[in-house]
Order: C-alpha cells, then sequence, then structure tokens
C-alpha cells in the first residue's frame, strides 16, 4: 500500500494532509526519511513525528453528523453521512452504529466491529444516549414528570427518561433505548414537537468540541475500551 494511503488509513489525517507531512520530511519508513507520498509500505515499519503507526483490526470513528445527511451506508438519491468519511475508512468497512434521522446533528459513532455495533445498540443493554432538544410549546415540571414515568407512545411506552429543562423551549433528555424517531416521538407527545435535535453523547462518549459539523475523528485506546466495555465486551488487543 502506498505510503499516503497508509496514513490515511490510520485516520492519521486526510490524504492531502497526510501528503504535505510526508512531503514536510514528517514521515520515516524502516527509520529512513522519506518524501515520496507513493513510497510502498508492505511490511514496513512507519512513523510520524517519531510515533510508531500500527494498522489495527479495527476502526472506530467519532462523526458530528451534520443535518442534511442519511444515516445509511449508501442511496442512489441522498448524500449519506459516508461521503463525509474519506475512501479509505468506508473501503476499511467501518458503518454507523445505529441511527441519527437526516435533520438530526451531532455524535455518531461508526466502527468496523459488527458485533459491537450490535451489542452498543441492543435493546437489552440500555446504552445511554444524551440528547439536546429544542422544541416548539413550553417544557414544564409536568414535562419533566412524564418523562421520568415513561411517556406512553402509539406502539409502546418509552422506558423512563431523565428530561432536564434547560429553557422552556430547550432540554436535555436521557434515554435508554433507541426506536425509531424516538425522542422526537417522547416530545411530540407531551406537546412539544422537537425543532432540533443533537447528540451529545453516546454511552460512555461525548462529542468531542472540537469537531466541527462534519469532522471526524479516530477513537483514542481509551475510549474504544470504554466503548467495549459499554458493550460488555472484552476488547480486542
Ligand atoms: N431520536 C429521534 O427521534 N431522532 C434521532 O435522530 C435520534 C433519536
Amino acid at each position: 500500500m502506498r505510503l499516503d494511503r497508509y496514513l490515511a488509513n490510520q485516520g492519521a489525517g486526510s490524504r492531502k494532509e497526510v501528503q504535505k507531512w510526508i512531503r514536510a520530511g514528517r514521515v520515516c519508513l524502516e527509520g529512513v526519511l522519506t518524501r515520496d507520498p507513493g513510497a510502498e509500505t508492505m511490511g514496513k515499519r512507519v512513523t510520524l513525528d517519531g510515533r510508531e503507526m500500527a494498522l489495527p483490526g479495527e476502526i472506530h470513528l467519532m462523526l458530528n453528523k451534520p443535518a442534511g445527511f442519511l444515516t445509511a451506508r449508501e442511496d442512489s438519491r441522498q448524500r449519506t453521512v459516508m461521503d463525509l468519511l474519506p475512501e479509505e475508512m468506508t473501503a476499511r468497512g467501518c458503518m454507523p452504529v445505529g441511527r441519527l434521522d437526516k435533520d438530526t446533528t451531532g455524535l455518531l459513532l461508526l466502527t468496523t466491529d459488527g458485533v459491537l455495533s450490535h451489542r452498543l445498540i441492543s435493546p437489552k443493554r440500555h446504552v445511554e444516549k444524551v440528547y439536546l432538544a429544542r422544541v416548539e410549546g413550553i417544557l414544564t415540571p409536568e414535562t419533566e414528570a412524564l418523562f421520568a414515568r415513561g411517556v406512553p407512545l402509539k406502539d409502546f411506552t418509552a422506558l423512563p427518561a431523565k428530561l432536564e429543562i434547560l429553557d422552556s423551549h430547550t432540554g436535555r433528555v436521557t434515554v435508554h433505548e433507541g426506536k425509531y424517531h424516538q425522542v422526537k416521538r417522547m416530545f411530540g407527545a407531551c406537546g412539544c414537537p422537537v425543532l432540533q435535535l443533537e447528540r451529545e453523547r453516546f454511552g460512555p462518549l461525548e462529542m468531542d468540541p472540537k469537531l466541527s459539523p462534519g469532522a471526524w475523528r479516530r477513537l483514542t485506546g481509551e475510549e474504544a475500551g470504554a466503548l467495549y466495555e459499554a458493550a460488555g465486551m472484552e476488547a480486542p488487543r
């Protein structure tokens, strides 16, 4: 594999960025500085600023999803979150963990580990998700109490959820399940249709405030470990 592709695969940066770094002399192959982005990496040790880059088995990313993108692998007509990732990541099989609606923004996790993904969204595990919602109508202590009891919806009653009212039109809600349009339906059932919804947290992971809408980064080893723990799994070594 070419050196620039190898480094981009690692999530070190975009293909353009890593090409710049290689030309700037920040990358070594087998300890020897190379400025050739096309250099072959097969079987060679690659270091960036002296740090060894190893191609791990699984890749986990966090993306700050902007509005207007479908959470789907592909779509023949609409843009999907996969369009926000470099080809290297999609080629490695990174897939979204669960779904955010097209107009929902914020933290979306993607992983190559299908078992991890499955367990994180399994209704059995009740992994916490935190959303910030701007609503029409007025949020009141009664709304908070109804969320705490469990909002009855047409086809099921939502599990008790914590609603923190930030102002009369803004609430932060913590839910433990992820059914279709669930948060919007819960607010809607209380007479407060959602105008804007943003996910701030998924299980142990908070949105990185340094990621602007549309930006992504690899999870650190510690973050990936916390995710495996939330899924009740051993992190692969
Ligand atoms: N609940 C919703 O209603 N929409 C989302 O995108 C996520 C949770």
